[in-house]
C-alpha cells in the first residue's frame, strides 16, 4: 500500500472555493469533454460561475454567500 502524504493530499476542498487537484493527468467535465492537465496542481470550479470552466478563475470570490 502506498504511503499517504497528508501534508499534500491529492484533492483539497477549499471552503467556498475550488477543488485543488494534485498530480491529475486529465479532468472530464459534465459534458464528457476530457481536459488534459499539464500542471502539478489545478483548481476545479465548484461554483459554476467561472468563465474558464472546468477551471476556477477566481469568480467565486465575488459571489455573495447564501
Ligand atoms: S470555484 Fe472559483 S470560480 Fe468557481
Amino acid at each position: 500500500m502506498p504511503e499517504r502524504d497528508y501534508d499534500h493530499p491529492d484533492v483539497v476542498i477549499c471552503p467556498d472555493g475550488p477543488l485543488l487537484l494534485r498530480n491529475a493527468t486529465s479532468v472530464q467535465d459534465a459534458d464528457g469533454v476530457v481536459h488534459d492537465v499539464r500542471r502539478p496542481v489545478v483548481a476545479l470550479c465548484r461554483c459554476e460561475k467561472s468563465s474558464r470552466l472546468p477551471w476556477c478563475d477566481g469568480t467565486h470570490k465575488v459571489i455573495p454567500r447564501g
